[in-house]
C-alpha cells in the first residue's frame, strides 16, 4: 500500500445494511455497519420501505462513526464510492443521494460501483491484490454468480448465475419449510452440522449431461427446494417424524456440491488458479469445508474473506472504489441513477 493512494469513502445501501468504510489502497481504515434486519425478521423478508427509512436515519451517524474511528476527516476524503446496483431501488437511492451530496459538497469525484463485484473486491483488503486472473463465486440471499475477473476495476465477465433462487434464498425458503426463524440460512447450517449429509440423496440442479452444454456455469436451486418440500411432506402425511438435521445436512450437501463442482470445473476450463468466494452465503460452513477440500485437491488457491466482509458492508464498496480510482477509470456523472438489475459486467457507471 502506497500512502500516496487516494482515500476512498465507500457507501453501501443495496439491501438492509447501511455500510460506510474508509479505504486507502488495499488498506481498510474503518468499516461501520448498521443493520435493519431486526425490523424485517418478523415479516420473513426484507421490506424495502422499512430498509429505506432505516438507511435514511442511520446514514449520517454511520458516516460520523466511520470518520471518528478511522481518525479521518471529511476534508481528507479523495473520492466517494457508492453502490449503484444491483439491489433494492429505494435503499440504493438513499445511499446514492448521500454519496452525491458528499461528492458535491467536498468537490470530489463520485464512483457508482457494482455491489456484486464489490463482494469479490473486498477480498483484496484481506489477502492483497488479485493475481492477473481470478474466478469469483458470489453467493448471497440475492445472487449466485460466477464471474471471471481479469481486472476487478475494468474487466469482469459473467460466466453464469442462478436461473431461479439464489443459494441463500433457497436456504431461507427451506428454513421456513422446516419452521426455522428468518433468515433460515444460519439455522440450517447449524442443524446440518448435526445431521448425516448422505442420509437423503437430493437432486443436483443443472448437473445432468443435457444441461452441461447451455448451463455449465449456471445454477438452479428451485428444483432442489421443491424436492426437499416433497420429501418432508411425504413424511408428515405418513405421520412419521421428520429427521430435521438429516434433511438440513443432505440439502446443504447438495448446494455445496453443485456450487463447488461447477466453480472448479470453470476454473479448469478457463485455466484459472485462484478462486475468490464472497457474499453472505459464503459464511456457510458446508460450502467453506467442501470448497477448501476440493480446491486443495485441484491445486486451486482459495480466498474467502472473514465472515464480516462476506455479508453486505461498506468495505466492499470502498475496496472496489479504490481499485477503480487507482485504475484511472473516469468518475461517474453526478446525475447517475441507480440500477436494481445492474449487469455484472458493469464494474462502475
Ligand atoms: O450477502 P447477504 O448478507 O445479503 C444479501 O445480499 O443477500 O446474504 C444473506 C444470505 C441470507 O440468505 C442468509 O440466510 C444467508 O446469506 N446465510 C447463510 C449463512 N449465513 C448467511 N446461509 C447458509 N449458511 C450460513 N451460515
Ligand atoms: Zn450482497
Amino acid at each position: 500500500m502506497a500512502s500516496g493512494d487516494p482515500l476512498v469513502l465507500g457507501i453501501e445501501t443495496s439491501c438492509d445494511e447501511t455500510g460506510v468504510a474508509l479505504v486507502r489502497g488495499n488498506e481498510l481504515l474503518f468499516d461501520a455497519v448498521a443493520s435493519s434486519m431486526d425490523e424485517h425478521a418478523r415479516y420473513g423478508g426484507i421490506i424495502p420501505e422499512v430498509a429505506s427509512r432505516a438507511h435514511l436515519e442511520a446514514m449520517v451517524p454511520t458516516i460520523e462513526r466511520a470518520l471518528a474511528e478511522s481518525g479521518c476527516t471529511l476534508a481528507q476524503v479523495d473520492a466517494v464510492a457508492v453502490t449503484a446496483g444491483p439491489g433494492l431501488v429505494g435503499p440504493l437511492t438513499i445511499g446514492a443521494s448521500a454519496a452525491k451530496s458528499l461528492a458535491l459538497a467536498l468537490d470530489r469525484p463520485l464512483y457508482g460501483v457494482n455491489h456484486v463485484i464489490g463482494h469479490a473486491a473486498v477480498d483484496q483488503l484481506v489477502h492483497g491484490e488479485f493475481p492477473e486472473r481470478v474466478m469469483a463465486l458470489v453467493v448471497s440471499g440475492g445472487h449466485s454468480s460466477l464471474l471471471l475477473v481479469d481486472d476487478v476495476a475494468t474487466s469482469v465477465t459473467e460466466l453464469g448465475s442462478t436461473l431461479d433462487d439464489a443459494a441463500g434464498e433457497a436456504f431461507d425458503k427451506v428454513g421456513r419449510l422446516l419452521g426455522l426463524p428468518y433468515p433460515g440460512g444460519p439455522h440450517i447450517d447449524r442443524l446440518a452440522r448435526q445431521g448425516d449429509p448422505t442420509a437423503i440423496r437430493f437432486p443436483r440442479g443443472l448437473t445432468a449431461r443435457k444441461d452441461q452444454a447451455a448451463h455449465a456455469d449456471d445454477f438452479s436451486f428451485s428444483g432442489l427446494k421443491t424436492a426437499v418440500a416433497r420429501w418432508v411432506e411425504t413424511r408428515v402425511d405418513a405421520g412419521e417424524e421428520v429427521p430435521v438435521a438429516d434433511v438440513a445436512a443432505s440439502f446443504a450437501e447438495s448446494v455445496a456440491d453443485v456450487l463447488t463442482a461447477k466453480t472448479i470445473a470453470a476454473c479448469h476450463r478457463h485455466d484459472v488458479g485462484t478462486l475468490v468466494v464472497g457474499g453472505g452465503f459464503s459464511a456457510n460452513s458446508q460450502l467453506r469445508e467442501m470448497a477448501a477440500a476440493r480446491c486443495a485437491e485441484a491445486g486451486i488457491e482459495l480466498r474467502i474473506p472473514p465472515i464480516r466482509f462476506c455479508t453486505d458492508n461498506g468495505a466492499m464498496i470502498a475496496a472496489l472504489g479504490s481499485a477503480v480510482v487507482r485504475a484511472g477509470v473516469a468518475p461517474s456523472d453526478l446525475s447517475i441513477g441507480v440500477d436494481s438489475s445492474m449487469p455484472l459486467t458493469t464494474v462502475s457507471v
